[in-house]
This record gives structure tokens, C-alpha cells and sequence, in this order.
């Protein structure tokens, strides 16, 4: 549909920006914090930094808050480092931790910003893995159920938006790259148990949150990326709705009916996969009513038939920042990726395109017609300051632009979508690529080479410059999406 004016923004429409507790905080070893399974995975992936120090957030969250209030911001996302709240399996909370949180939230308030929390967001504590058995063993759910109800024991009072889990489907995909195939050794078969267990510590994570939170309100978090077909051939059509369904539909349908579909019933039948389901789990599944989807869209898919007798191939992500070193996947039988003639490409080789998005709001609004609030939209990029200091990072600002523009053509559209979060404020630990792969509207100044060689963070800058981008959104927000910075029609 064509419109002839730009689209309008709901008056409480919530603008900010998103981030992750391992991405961002630092101070791994500080306030009880214990490790997480994702500490020794992001040091795996030499030669860029751990999330030892990250942007810093736990030292320097003050400063991070009011530069947000500077900019504008009606909200922010971010997760809750579990080893900082429950550092042990005897399950006692560390004071420490729930106060770094309190803080952070009082601070968020103070400056007129809602806190929209995820509750898991990658980061299992290494003793839940090492002690419990982690994502492979149902002991996880009872620890998860228990971090769940501290959390909204403690922060409930002034946190009314929680998210479950952040993009539990790229979790399953992508198991090997962020780290949930820790201890398996049939992947492809386990992955299914894995997942189920997931969706349990979901869904006590809502229904929890609706007995303890008053007022709260919570949604999964899915990592969604659209599929377009090749080509009008319908065999292209249905890898695209293969690689839907297998890559995020199966999600999205169990967070919503509480069950799961035909697909993939028939699916585990075909590959001879059992996963431990027992009746109780069906019910608890049931009454986990979500209130709304958090949507994480960055890019789109393209897919096209492949033939069951063709060579299986798997995702090769891009790791260097340099163009075209993806690798596209093909699952024999169901769907393969191709690159799209239609888009540009980052450096990492993710598509950029805006109209994903407007079709990605449509398409959920379509299938589930609830309110969908945006937690995570970004360009990674290569950046480093200019000679005058700054940061002009004009290919961010189109980005967001055109991104944006697009939510809110999905707005006129008659979706009804309640926030916009961006990945990231800050620039922040990206998951393989360090501080390399730069999303933020604020620049920190380090690089991977720093972080890997320094003692101790406070040998570094650290300083936080806020980029082109910074005051483009600014203005952005705070005109509520009327001030573009450009002729758009
Ligand atoms: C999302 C994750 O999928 O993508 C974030 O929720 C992640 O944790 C973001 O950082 C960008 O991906 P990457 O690999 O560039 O860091």
C-alpha cells in the first residue's frame, strides 16, 4: 500500500535502544558474579576480545543512563546476568548482584525511561551447566524457575515488560556458534530436547510472571528474519515456507497456541527424533499466555528448492568483516539460501533491507495479531573515529532511517507495535566478532587489540563519543518520528 503522507507514531510510543548483560556489563569477576558457559565461549573466538570488560556498562551504567535521557529515550532493553543474581546451585541470591540491577532500574526511572527486562539472553551459568547437566537436563527448569521468581520478587515492583528468552530459535539453529551444544554429542537429535526444555523455563517464566508481577507483562523473543522465495517456481515457495517453519515458525506457533504444530510432529517422525514431552509439560505450555512478541530483525533470507539428493551444507558465517565470505546452507530435501540480487550486503554479509522488516511486522501481526514491540534492529559495521575525534557514521544513519521508516509503515498498515529498541546504545561485544563489529549510536573508544592486551579496564579509555547516528536518532524521538532529517516522500 502506498501512502501519501510519512507514517505516524502512536503518541506513548517507547523509543530507546537494547542490549544484552554479557555484550555490555564487563566485570565478569566482580560483585559475586560467577562464569557463564558464555564467557568460555566468547573466548573461543580469538583474535577478537572476551566479554571480560565488554563497554564497561557495570562500572559506567550512570554515565550510559544519561546519555540515553540525553538522547531521548522512553525505554531500554536489557538481560539479567543469572551468575549475578544465583553465582551458586544452592540457589542463594547474591545481594550484590539484585542491588547492581536496582540500581540500574531506579536510574532507568529517575530519567523517565521504562526498563523492558529479558530474563535469558545466551548466558547459562557455568554451574548450571557443570552441576545440573545445563540446557540438556530438566533440573534447569526447577534453577530457571527460581531465577524467574527472584527476579520478579525483586525488580517486579517497577519492571512491568519481561521477556523469557531471547531468540531461543537462533539458539537451536546456530547451537554450535553461541554455545547451547555444550555437552552433546548428537546435536541434530538433542537439539530437540534442548529446545523443549526451553520452551518449559518459558513458559514458567510467564505464567510466573502473571501470578507475581502486578501488571506484567511478557513475550518470547524471537530472532526474526523473513524467507523470500527464489523465483515463482512453487517448489521455491515451499523452501521458503520449509525454511520458515524450520527456522522460526515452529517457535513462534508454540509460543502462541502452547503447542506444537503438525509440522513438526511430522518432521520428528521423518528424522526419528523423540523429544521427552510428558502430559504435564502440554499443560504448563497451555496456560502460558504471552502478552506480546519482542521482535529481533536485522535482515531477510532467500531460499530456493533443494533436492533431497543434493549435498548437505552448512551456515558459514561471514567472521571477518570482509564482503562475501558467507557460505550459504542447503538441508537437502527442505530448503537452500542463496544471496538476494535485490539488496545490499554489510561487511558481514547481512542483507540490508528495510522493507524486512514492515514485511517481517506484517507477517506476525497477520499470524498472531498481537502487539509486537521491535527489542533488537542494527548495522554491524566496521567503524573508527574520524581525524576530528568523532564518529560519522552516515551508512547507520540511512540504516536506521530506512528501518525505521518501515516500522512505522507496518504501523499504517494496522499493526500495532508499542516500541522501537535498536541494537545497541553502546557499541558492545558482538556474538564472534568483539567490539569489531560496531552497532551502536555511541562509540567506545577501544578496540579488540586493547581489550585482549590490557591488566585491567582501567587502562583504557573507555570513553563514550556519541556518533552522527546519536543525534539523527535523538531528533528522531524526540519529534516521536516526525523529524527524518531528510525529504522522505
Ligand atoms: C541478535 C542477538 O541475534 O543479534 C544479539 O540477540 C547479537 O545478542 C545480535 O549481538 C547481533 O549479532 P552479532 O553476531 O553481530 O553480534
Amino acid at each position: 500500500m502506498y501512502y501519501k503522507e510519512d507514517p505516524k507514531f502512536p503518541e506513548n510510543f517507547m523509543w530507546g535502544a537494547s542490549s544484552a548483560a554479557w555484550q555490555v556489563e564487563g566485570g565478569v569477576a566482580e560483585g559475586g558474579r560467577t562464569p557463564a558457559m558464555i564467557d568460555l565461549n566468547s573466548r573461543k573466538k580469538q583474535p577478537y576480545a572476551d566479554n571480560s570488560i565488554a563497554a564497561d556498562h557495570y562500572h559506567r551504567y550512570k554515565e550510559d543512563v544519561a546519555l540515553m535521557a540525553e538522547c531521548g529515550f522512553s525505554s531500554y532493553r536489557f538481560s539479567l546476568s543469572w551468575s549475578r543474581i544465583i553465582p551458586h546451585s544452592d540457589g542463594k541470591v547474591n545481594s550484590e548482584g539484585i542491588k547492581f540491577y536496582n540500581d540500574l532500574i531506579d536510574e532507568l526511572i529517575k530519567n523517565n525511561i521504562t526498563p523492558i527486562v529479558t530474563i535469558y539472553h545466551y548466558d547459562l551459568p557455568v554451574w548450571v551447566y557443570e552441576e545440573l547437566g545445563g540446557w540438556r537436563s530438566r533440573k534447569t527448569i526447577d534453577a530457571f524457575e527460581h531465577l524467574c521468581k527472584v527476579c520478579f520478587e525483586n525488580f517486579g515492583d517497577r519492571v512491568k515488560y519481561w521477556l523469557s528468552l531471547n531468540e531461543q530459535n537462533m539458539q537451536i539453529c546456530y547451537g554450535h556458534w553461541l554455545g547451547t551444544s555444550a555437552g552433546c554429542t548428537d546435536w541434530e537429535k538433542e537439539k530437540w530436547d534442548i529446545n523443549h526444555i526451553m520452551n518449559l523455563c518459558h513458559a514458567k517464566a510467564v505464567v510466573h510472571c502473571h501470578e507475581m508481577v502486578e501488571g506484567g507483562k511478557i513475550g518470547p523473543v524471537p530472532g526474526y528474519v523473513p524467507i523470500y522465495p527464489k523465483t515463482c517456481n512453487p517448489g521455491d515457495q515451499i523452501a521458503a515456507m520449509n525454511a520458515e517453519e524450520l527456522t522460526q515458525k515452529i517457535w513462534n506457533d508454540t509460543y502462541v497456541y502452547g503447542e506444537y504444530s503438525g509440522f513438526i510432529k511430522k518432521y520428528w517422525e521423518t528424522h526419528d527424533v523423540h523429544p521427552d514431552i510428558r502430559p504435564e509439560d502440554l499443560e504448563l505450555m497451555k496456560k502460558a499466555k504471552i502478552d506480546f512478541i519482542a521482535v529481533n530483525c536485522y535482515r531477510s533470507n532467500t531460499a530456493y528448492e533443494s533436492k533431497i539428493d543434493s549435498e548437505r551444507q552448512e551456515y558459514g558465517l561471514n567472521k571477518f568483516g570482509i564482503k562475501g565470505q558467507m557460505q550459504w546452507p542447503n538441508v537437502p530435501g527442505e530448503y537452500a539460501f542463496c544471496s538476494n540480487p535485490y539488496v545490499e550486503y554489510t561487511d558481514w554479509d547481512w542483507e540490508i533491507d528495510p522493507q524486512a522488516m514492515r514485511y517481517s511486522l506484517r507477517y506476525l501481526w497477520n499470524h498472531y495479531r498481537l502487539p509486537m514491540m521491535i527489542t533488537e534492529n542494527g548495522l554491524g559495521a566496521n567503524e573508527t573515529k574520524d581525524a576530528d575525534g568523532q564518529v560519522h557514521d552516515t551508512a547507520r544513519i540511512d540504516f536506521l532511517r530506512d528501518q525505521i521508516y518501515n516500522v512505522g509503515l507496518a504501523i499504517e498498515d494496522g499493526c500495532e507495535v508499542i516500541a522501537y529498541n535498536p541494537w545497541s546504545f553502546t557499541d558492545l561485544l558482538s556474538t564472534g566478532n568483539g567490539i569489531k563489529k560496531r552497532y551502536g549510536l555511541v562509540y567506545i573508544d577501544t578496540t579488540d587489540d586493547e581489550l585482549v592486551n590490557c591488566k585491567d579496564v582501567s587502562e583504557l579509555s573507555m570513553k563514550r563519543i556519541k556518533k552522527d547516528s546519536f543525534y539523527w536518532y535523538s531528533k528522531l524521538i524526540k519529534s516521536n518520528g516526525k523529524d527524518w532529517g531528510k525529504e522522505m516522500k
